[in-house]
C-alpha cells in the first residue's frame, strides 16, 4: 500500500501559507450598511430583535453614516420609516420625506459615500404590503407607477442607486423608464431580483415598523422551494435594464447565488437579512456560538457562492474585524 503523494495538509501548515492559498477574500469594500431613518431629532431607537440596530433620525443617520465611511465601508442602503402612513404609500414619494431628507443630508456630509435606496411600498403603506390593494389583492400594474416615483424622488434628493424590493413584475422596466425621462439616465438600479417570500425577515418588520395588516406576501415574493424560477426572475431584470442582482436571503439560498453567478456576468449581491442576524445575536449571547467567527465565516461563505458585495447590518463590526488583521 503506498502512501499518497498528494497530501493537502503541506499547505495549511501555517497561517502565512493558508493566507497564500486562500481562494476567497471578504473585505471591508465588499459590504453595504442598511439603515433605518426615522423623523425627529436625535433619536436612536432600539431594536429589540436585532441587537446593536437603531431606528435613527436624520441627524443620528448622519453620524452612522459617517461612521461607516470611516471604517472603510463604501455604501450605505437607506429605509424609510414615515411619521404617516396611507393606502397607496404617497408619503414614499414626497421631497420632504425621511428617506429624500436623509439622502440629502448624508450626501453633503459625505459626498463620497455610496448611498442606495430601498424602494418599496410597505413601510409607507397603512395596511403594509408592497404595493397599492384592488379587490383584495396587490395589484401589480398601479403599483409600477408609484415606485417609479418614488424612485424618481430619491434620485432627486440625491442617491446614487435605486433598489426596488417590492417584487412587482415589470417594476425595473418601469423604474428605468422613469428615471430616463426624468434626467437619471446615469443611475444604477440594484434589482432585488431573487426575493424569497421569508420568515427570515421577522426581525426587520419590527425594524421597518412594515409587516402586512392581513395575508402575507407570497402572491409577489418567490416560493422558497423555487430554483428555476430564481433564473427567470434574474434573467427578466437583466433584460429590463438591472445594473446588479440582489439574492435575498442568503444564508438558505446559497445555492441560488451560485447558479447566478454560473448564468450571469453583472454584479451580485448577497442580502443577509435580519433574521439571520439575530440568530447569531441570540446564541451568541447565550455563549453557545463565537459571535465574531460565525459572523466572518458567514460571509465569506456569501462570496465563496458568488457575491460580490453583501448588505449585512454586520458591516461596521466586520469592518473592524477586517481592518486589525
Ligand atoms: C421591504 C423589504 C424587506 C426587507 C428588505 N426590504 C421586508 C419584506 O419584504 O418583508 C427585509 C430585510 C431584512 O430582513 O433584513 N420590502
Amino acid at each position: 500500500m503506498h502512501f499518497p503523494a498528494t497530501r493537502l495538509r503541506r499547505l495549511r501548515r501555517s497561517p502565512t501559507l493558508r493566507g497564500m492559498v486562500r481562494e476567497t477574500r471578504l473585505a471591508v469594500e465588499d459590504l453595504i450598511y442598511p439603515l433605518f431613518c426615522i423623523a425627529g431629532r436625535n433619536q436612536r431607537r432600539p431594536i429589540a430583535s436585532m441587537p446593536g440596530i437603531c431606528q435613527l433620525s436624520v441627524d443620528q443617520a448622519v453620524l452612522e453614516a459617517g461612521s461607516a465611511w470611516q471604517l472603510g465601508i463604501p455604501a450605505v442602503l437607506l429605509f424609510g420609516i414615515p411619521a404617516d402612513k396611507d393606502a397607496v404609500g404617497s408619503s414614499g414619494a414626497r421631497p420632504d420625506g425621511v428617506v429624500q431628507r436623509a439622502v440629502a443630508a448624508i450626501k453633503e456630509a459625505w459626498p463620497d459615500l455610496l448611498v442606495i435606496t430601498d424602494v418599496c411600498l410597505c413601510e409607507y403603506t397603512d395596511h403594509g404590503h408592497c404595493g397599492v390593494i384592488r379587490g383584495g389583492e396587490v395589484d401589480n400594474d398601479a403599483t409600477l407607477e408609484l415606485l417609479a416615483a418614488q424612485a424618481v424622488s430619491h434620485a432627486r434628493a440625491g442617491a446614487d442607486m435605486v433598489a426596488p424590493s417590492d417584487m412587482m413584475d415589470g417594476r425595473v422596466a418601469a423604474l428605468r423608464a422613469a428615471l430616463d425621462a426624468a434626467g437619471y439616465a446615469q443611475l444604477p438600479i440594484m434589482s432585488y431580483a431573487v426575493k424569497y417570500a421569508s420568515a427570515f425577515y421577522g426581525p426587520f418588520r419590527e425594524a421597518a415598523e412594515s409587516a402586512p395588516r392581513f395575508g402575507d406576501r407570497r402572491s409577489y415574493q418567490m416560493d422558497p422551494a423555487n430554483r428555476r424560477e430564481a433564473h427567470r426572475e434574474a434573467e427578466l431584470d437583466v433584460a429590463e435594464g438591472a445594473d446588479c442582482l440582489i439574492v435575498k436571503p442568503a444564508l438558505a439560498y446559497l445555492d441560488i447565488l451560485r447558479d447566478l453567478r454560473r448564468r450571469l456576468d453583472l454584479p451580485l449581491v448577497a442580502y443577509n437579512v435580519s433574521g439571520e442576524f439575530a440568530m447569531l445575536k441570540a446564541a451568541a449571547e447565550r455563549g453557545w456560538l463565537d459571535h465574531d467567527q460565525v459572523m466572518l465565516e458567514s460571509l465569506t461563505g456569501m462570496k465563496r457562492a458568488g457575491a460580490d458585495l453583501i448588505i449585512t447590518y454586520h458591516a461596521p463590526e466586520a469592518a473592524r474585524l477586517l481592518r486589525t488583521r
